[in-house]
């Protein structure tokens, strides 16, 4: 990072005569010290809980009591010009470097905001530099990748305005399969780290893990108070944007056995679970590819561009486009057309449920709002160039949403909050008046922000491509609950209780039919997902039949796919990624005797420990995230990987390729106004009380 920090202290009074923004300063309030949440209804406590969603008791190190945050957001979400010198001249700091830990944990949010958000610039730059592994040989940034010799790199012609492929190509004219669909998965370890072991494949047994410390006991489901459901189901519409590993191989298969007690003996009648192998890269050359860890390719377009919604395909969008005024296929009721299988006709249809089909309604009559905005704007356009363009504005509401909403709802600490805003915005939104290019300092994207930064954009000398440790840390599959219960929401009576493994296909759609999407969509609202701990993964997803792949535990399946895949276990993970290695079971669960007695069991030493398993019995969280700190690192480092790699958010993100009318609509929406300009009844529930439409509406 360079910084000029002279510059700074030469405008250093600017801080001092503005008049600052100061969004939500008078929403904080203090709760009750040690004892249950007091907070209004809306707001939620910071630090909270995750697993009890009480107020934590004073912080020991600052001594602090908790406070309410939202639902304007966090208080005083604001940094100074003169905090903003500080920060920088912080971050410079070589000293900073040795106080980022206190035994092993990270400690940035026990410091000050100046100081703490210092500290996670640090901690992603060091990310940046060494935690962005491509997997093509000489795929490094301006190296066009070289994939399949029977694939050459596509030609990308200059057309008469920019827009998106549909597999992702050509997003960069001179790298044009960086980011396809089709092409691998990078790695956020070294690729020496990055080996599988087929040897510890079974070690010790995934089924055991799953059954022992996975599973959720019955009526015993751990929920996230401050989140609302459309929060979990929102993160899978997310992931099926940025990558599937396709359908697996059927023939190359994993067995893994079963005890003498396992449950699927007596249900299934089954003594071996079958896993199929995770498809091979069609992609790697003999020779050429020998000396690399296993390779596996991604079945979407990497890019954030809402290939979940659009599909990373021209059958597939040919399919779903109405070929008229730039819009999407919606049937007269305002659903979306019915595909195979009797579920909805979208992008992205694998593991679908009545979670991803409300989103994918959502954002498929958003996708027709737009075009229509454009069509009336610019009468002359034909359907291509509306299509196109409501699809960049539409996938960049969508980037929005979850960086300034999703994100700050599931990890609610303010600091945070503003680094989600820098990630944005820059620090420079902050502050007032902005500060001008400063040569020696723009484009700092810290500074001046990722998000239409002309000059910001950074592959940091790898090629762009999401990452197995980034699949692995978003396995969260215990976001989901067990049932729903579905209620009006006009009048909040209870209609219908459903498990959540009958929403799955099918079910999802009638159900949808039968309630409508208002109802479901308050029944998401008032109901909670399920914690990111040991203990709470939904059984449905123990035993359930994938068609055309029978029956599945997801929870062996998540940790094999792991060791499969060469992803590291917990502490090597932690070591790769900067982190000290955590020394026992006990202090992973923050004292917890029965639950590192439980690991202990199963692992033997904490060294065998599995990434996910690992990331779930995290005990130590920052002011009480909905997930743990080793998993935040890999997120940390991605989320802004996935904008500052992309010319459509960085250099191309202005009003000749979004329209100027687009960037406004980005700016101006939310996930509420969203939900309210589709379904305005929802004016009439907890949605009104609510900013961040990813808090519980009541
Ligand atoms: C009813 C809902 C869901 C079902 C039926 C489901 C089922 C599945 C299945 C069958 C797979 C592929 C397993 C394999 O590797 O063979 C998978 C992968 C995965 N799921 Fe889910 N899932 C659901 C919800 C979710 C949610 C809410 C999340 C949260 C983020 C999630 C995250 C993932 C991830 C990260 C993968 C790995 C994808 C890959 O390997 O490319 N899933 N799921």
């Amino acid at each position: 990072m360079k910084i000029d920090v002279g510059w700074f202290a030469r405008f250093g009074a600017l801080g001092f005569v503005c008049l600052l923004w100061t969004p939500g300063i008078g929403q904080a309030q203090y709760c009750g010290v040690g004892g249950g949440p007091v907070c209004d209804p809306g707001l939620v406590c910071e630090p909270v809980s995750a697993t009890t969603g009480l107020c934590c008791p004073d912080d020991p190190m600052t001594g602090q009591p908790p406070v309410c945050i939202g639902p304007s957001g966090p208080p005083a979400a604001t940094v100074l010009a003169s905090d903003l010198i500080g920060l920088l001249g912080l971050a410079s700091d070589p000293a900073l470097a040795a106080d980022l830990f206190t035994g092993p944990w990270t400690n940035w949010y026990r410091d000050g905001r100046e100081r703490g958000l210092a500290k996670l610039a640090l901690m992603r730059g060091i990310l940046e530099t060494y935690n962005l592994t491509d997997m093509y040989v000489g795929g490094a940034t301006g190296v066009p990748l070289v994939t399949d010799p029977a694939r050459p790199s596509p030609m990308c012609p200059p057309g008469d305005y920019a827009a998106r492929t549909l597999d992702g190509s050509c997003n960069d004219p001179l790298n044009p399969l960086m980011g396809a669909r089709g092409t691998r998965f990078g790695r956020n370890v070294p690729l020496a780290g990055a080996h599988a072991d087929p040897s510890m494949l079974l070690e010790p047994n995934p089924r055991k893990v799953s059954l022992s410390l996975l599973r959720r006991r019955i009526g015993r489901f751990q929920p996230v108070p401050f989140l609302n459901n459309l929060a979990g189901a929102w993160t899978q519409f997310q992931i099926h944007d940025w990558f599937d590993h396709g359908r697996p191989h059927t023939r190359d298969v994993i067995e893994v056995p079963l005890s003498r007690w396992d449950p699927l003996r007596f249900t299934r009648g089954l003594d071996t679970l079958i896993v199929p192998a995770t498809r091979a890269d069609p992609t790697r050359v003999a020779g050429r590819d020998d000396a690399l860890p296993p390779t596996f390719t991604n079945e979407v377009t990497h890019w954030w561009d809402g290939s979940q919604i659009y599909g990373s395909d021209d059958a597939t969008a040919h399919r779903l486009r109405a070929h008229h005024g730039g819009r999407l296929r919606v049937q007269a009721d305002g659903l979306l057309p019915v595909g195979s299988r009797g579920y909805s006709d979208t992008g992205m249809r694998e593991n679908f449920w009545v979670g991803l089909e409300l989103l994918h309604t959502i954002f498929a009559l958003e996708h027709n709002a737009i075009a229509d905005m454009l069509a009336a704007t610019y009468p002359s356009w034909d359907d291509e160039r509306l299509f196109q363009t409501a699809r960049l504005i539409n996938a960049a509401l969508i980037a929005k949403i979850h960086t300034l909403e999703w994100t700050p709802a599931i990890l609610p600490n303010s600091s945070l909050d503003v680094a989600m805003n820098t990630n944005w915005y820059g620090l420079n939104h902050f502050a007032c008046p902005p500060l001008p290019e400063i040569p020696g300092l723009y484009p700092n994207p810290v500074v001046y922000g990722v998000v239409g930064n002309a000059a910001g954009r950074d592959l940091h000398d790898a090629a762009y491509a999401m990452t197995e440790e980034f699949v692995s840390v978003y396995r969260m599959h215990p976001l989901l609950p067990e049932v729903f219960a579905v209620r009006s929401a006009r009048s909040g009576r209870l209609r219908q209780i459903v498990p959540t493994g009958r929403t799955r296909d099918g079910g999802g759609r009638q159900l949808v039919e039968r309630h409508g999407m208002t109802d479901m969509l308050y029944t998401f609202g008032t109901s909670h997902p399920g914690a990111l701990v040991l203990g709470n993964y939904p059984r449905f997803l123990q035993d359930i039949e994938i068609p055309g792949r029978g029956v599945m535990d997801m929870g062996t399946v998540d940790v094999l796919r792991d060791r499969e895949r060469g992803v590291p276990r917990y502490n090597q993970a932690r070591q790769m990624l900067g982190m000290p290695p955590v020394p026992d079971f006990l202090t992973l669960t923050g004292g917890d005797r029965g639950l590192a007695h439980r690991l202990q069991r199963v692992y033997g030493t904490i060294d065998r420990l599995d990434l996910m398993v690992g990331t779930f019995a995290e005990a130590q969280r920052p002011s009480c995230y909905g997930f743990g700190e080793t998993l935040f690192q890999v997120f940390t480092l991605m989320a802004t990987r996935r904008l500052q790699a992309d010319r459509y958010y960085t250099e191309l993100y202005n009003a000749d390729t979004y329209t100027n009318e687009g960037l406004i609509w980005v700016e101006a929406n939310s996930m509420k106004s969203v939900l309210l300009r589709h379904f305005p009844d929802l004016a009439d529930t907890g949605l009104a009380h609510v900013d961040n439409a990813f808090y519980p509406w009541e």
